[in-house]
């Protein structure tokens, strides 16, 4: 191959590097208002009214309440319980009440604060715990937002292992919330049109999610919305579901003013209204027989969806399906349930679910090493998946599409694992010797992650991409996969060039513009690649077959066509594997088209007077399909790894009444280049039957992999097991007092 499988440097590099990139709040724009949102400053209660200071100029703003509305008050997602502003009630810290635009800032700043929300307090859930206590019920009948099982295949004999074992062995797992501090906050700026329609210009991951939404709470034909994505500063998920609230702001306020409205969030705002990874609480029981071999599996995935639906049904779909971690074992019950509480809702975050479930998935696996006796590596050698093996929801894993073992041996051989690991515990026994606080430890982790949306989603979503023929002889794809830092305008290009015989810079990529792509769906799930990279090999040989229909030489037949007004467009569409079965009512079935494998070996110090971490060298081996790009890939794996280690350890919201304390970037620490690693990243390849050359959904992949492995590295140099991430100094204290009281393992 000529193009794929070389690192050649991303297209965005220098324009971003230099600044020449031109983010939404650097474009001009003139005439545009200023919009504002008035929030609620109490996590639970009755909206009495809105009061306005008589002072105040109210004739030189724009003021939108509930009532003043367009249309339905609802933000489409999942469901339409998400209202555009507070009616009646409010329902989490930050919840909008009220938009406000104004001509200028001060103006807008002004008019927020003359306005001042009445509202009568009422008790808040903002707990897992009582959210599933029902004490208050504040959504549905029971504050169960999804409720799904993946049942094991024989009941009976589920029951009776449990019944019948010499041990079960219990564990209970939580992690916290993680904000995704994209580099660019959250904005949208919304144009009314001549024929009452709008246009958005936003930083978003989602252009069509976007138009459905204000179709739907405008009541407006899509035929008068256009949603263009600008250039965008990270997403991470967080611009996944979130940009359809600021659209719709901006474009209520743009309709009802007349003038354009910039809805640009300050990093303060952006934390305060923003989706966070759902905080989790997941329990694991194995039934495990006197001889040491497991017998049945239990797990309850909690999630803390806040008080909306959201994406939560999704991302705990994702979560379950992924709970079993990448081991074989028997008979195996899954139950997961993301519960209301009165905090903002939760969303998309890399990972979507996994890295929750997964975390606590490893840490049971190093529990139950712990109990046999064995180390963590033989028992994850012992049960690591396999080509043939059957996953806990009747997924059968093919030929070629089971790396766990190859990931595994190769970064153990890589991070010289076993060796370290002794070296570790001498060195820790000279220190403790002499006085010395640091201990080291030397973990492992060893991950999945599906690519492609669950079950029979890609079928629903349907991607469409074109691939036009341009007068010069080049061709432009299009397709509503966003660039936003990952590097879709680099790998999709590429996949053309190589489809079409084509230099790289002959293939340009239109900006997502939902007026000029078709809908190749979200830019999510680690699919844009795998997923709609292989559609776009179609759109390819399809230009292709149309040329050859006029002339032997397809470039010269379509720059001809493209002269002479009547460009070529070639068409790949979403063709459904009939080979692919799912059940989505019972969570069984295929469910996603291919798996990614990550192994992550994470040594570190941990200073036993302050109790701080500090990760030092991180290995990981990452199989994943093939590298279209090699450079991004590991650039990606890297990335994601930094992040997952640092929702292991550093990143933490703390709450107080359902509102954020740590609400600035004063306050919500994220690693700098400082805190990075050492790394050592190597890719294996198994190509996938149903990826771009071969390619596998790699994003999401390395979120899964740290926490666990970093875990695992403070319990080597602890001596003592953390169940619970962030693990901040005084959560290592608890850890540690927990095991003074109870002997240490
Ligand atoms: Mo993603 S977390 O599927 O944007």
């Amino acid at each position: 191959m000529k193009v794929v499988g070389k690192p050649l440097q991303r297209r965005d590099a220098w324009d971003k590097v230099t600044g020449r990139t031109r983010f939404l709040a650097d474009i001009p724009r003139d005439g545009a208002w200023c919009g504002g949102v008035l929030r609620s400053p109490v996590a639970r209660g009755r909206l009495l009214r809105i009061e306005r200071d008589a002072g105040f100029d109210w004739s030189q703003v724009v003021v939108i309440t509930a009532a003043d509305l367009p249309g339905p008050n609802t933000v489409a997602m999942i469901r339409e319980d998400l209202p555009l502003l507070a009616d009646g009630e409010v329902a989490f810290v930050g919840q909008a009440v009220a938009l406000v635009a104004a001509p200028d800032r001060a103006t807008l700043t002004a008019a927020l604060t003359a306005l001042h929300p009445v509202i009568e307090e009422l008790p808040p859930v903002l707990s897992i715990t009582d959210a599933l206590g029902a004490g208050t019920v504040i959504w549905g009948e029971d504050n169960l937002i999804a409720d799904y099982t993946i049942a094991p295949p024989d009941m009976a004999a589920f029951e009776a292992a449990f019944a019948g074992a010499d041990r079960i062995i219990e564990g209970e797992y939580r992690t916290g919330y993680q904000e995704h501090i994209y580099l660019e906050p959250q904005g949208v700026v919304a144009v009314p049109r001549p024929d009452g329609g709008v246009e958005i210009a936003g930083s978003l991951q989602c252009p069509f999610y976007v138009l459905n939404a204000l179709a739907r709470g405008l009541g407006m034909e899509r035929d008068k919305l256009v949603v263009r994505q600008t250039p965008t500063g990270g997403a991470f998920g967080g611009k996944e579901d979130y940009p359809s609230v600021l659209a719709l702001q901006a474009a209520v306020l743009a309709l009802a003013g007349g003038h354009p409205v910039a809805m640009l969030y300050d990093r303060h705002e952006d934390i305060i209204a923003s989706t966070k990874r759902h905080p989790s609480r997941t329990r694991h029981r194995t039934a495990m027989a006197a001889d040491g071999s497991l017998l049945a599996v239990d797990i309850d995935v909690v999630l803390d969806a806040g008080a909306f639906t959201t994406l939560s049904p999704v991302v705990l779909s994702r979560a379950i399906l992924h709970a079993a971690g990448s081991y074989r074992l028997p008979l195996v019950r899954i139950r997961g349930r993301a519960v209301a509480t009165n905090t903002p809702p939760n969303g998309a975050f890399r990972g979507f679910g996994v890295p929750q479930s997964i975390f606590a998935a490893e840490r049971h696996l190093d529990r139950l090493a712990r109990e046999l006796g064995t180390g963590p590596l033989a028992l994850r050698r012992r049960l690591v998946l396999k080509a043939g093996d059957v996953l806990p929801h009747g997924q059968v894993l093919p030929e070629g599409g089971a790396a766990g073992s190859l990931v595994l041996e190769r970064a153990v051989e890589l991070s010289d694992y076993q060796r370290r690991r002794a070296e570790l515990d001498e060195a820790n026994a000279e220190a403790a010797g002499r006085g010395d606080p640091l201990r080291r430890g030397i973990g492992v982790s060893l991950i999945h992650h599906g690519a492609g949306f669950t079950g029979d989603g890609e079928d629903r979503i349907a991607t469409v991409v074109h691939v036009r023929g341009e007068a010069d002889g080049a061709v432009t794809v299009l397709c509503s996969s966003v660039e936003m830092g990952q590097g879709a305008e680099t790998v999709l290009p590429a996949i053309a060039a190589e489809a079409l015989d084509l230099p790289l810079e002959a293939v340009r990529y239109h900006q997502p513009d939902t007026s000029a792509v078709p809908d190749s769906g979200p830019t999510v799930a680690s699919r844009t690649t795998m997923v709609v990279g292989r559609v776009l090999v179609d759109a390819c040989r399809d230009l292709v077959e149309q040329a050859r229909e006029h002339g032997s030489d397809p470039r010269a037949v379509w720059s001809a066509r493209a002269a002479a007004g009547e460009p070529l467009t070639g068409e790949g569409r979403y063709q459904p594997d009939p080979d692919i079965r799912w059940d989505q009512e019972h969570h069984h079935g295929d469910a996603y088209p291919g798996y990614a494998w990550m192994a992550t070996v994470v040594e570190t110090e941990v200073d036993m007077d302050t109790l701080e971490i500090r990760p030092g060298r991180v290995t990981a081996v990452a199989e994943i399909g093939k590298a279209i790009n090699p450079v991004l890939c590991v650039g990606q794996i890297e990335g994601g790894l930094a992040q997952s280690l640092a929702w292991g350890y550093l990143e933490e919201i703390r709450l107080d009444g359902g509102r954020y304390l740590n609400d600035r970037l004063a306050t919500y620490i994220i690693p700098t280049c400082l805190d990075a690693p050492e790394f050592t990243v190597e890719l294996a390849e198994e190509p996938s039957p149903r990826g771009a050359y071969g390619a596998k959904g790699l994003g999401e992949l390395p979120m899964n992999g740290g926490a666990p492995a970093l875990a695992a590295a403070v319990e080597h140099a602890l001596g003592a097991a953390p169940d619970a991430i962030p693990m901040t100094p005084d959560s290592l204290l608890a850890v540690l007092q927990k095991s003074d009281r109870e002997g240490r393992p």
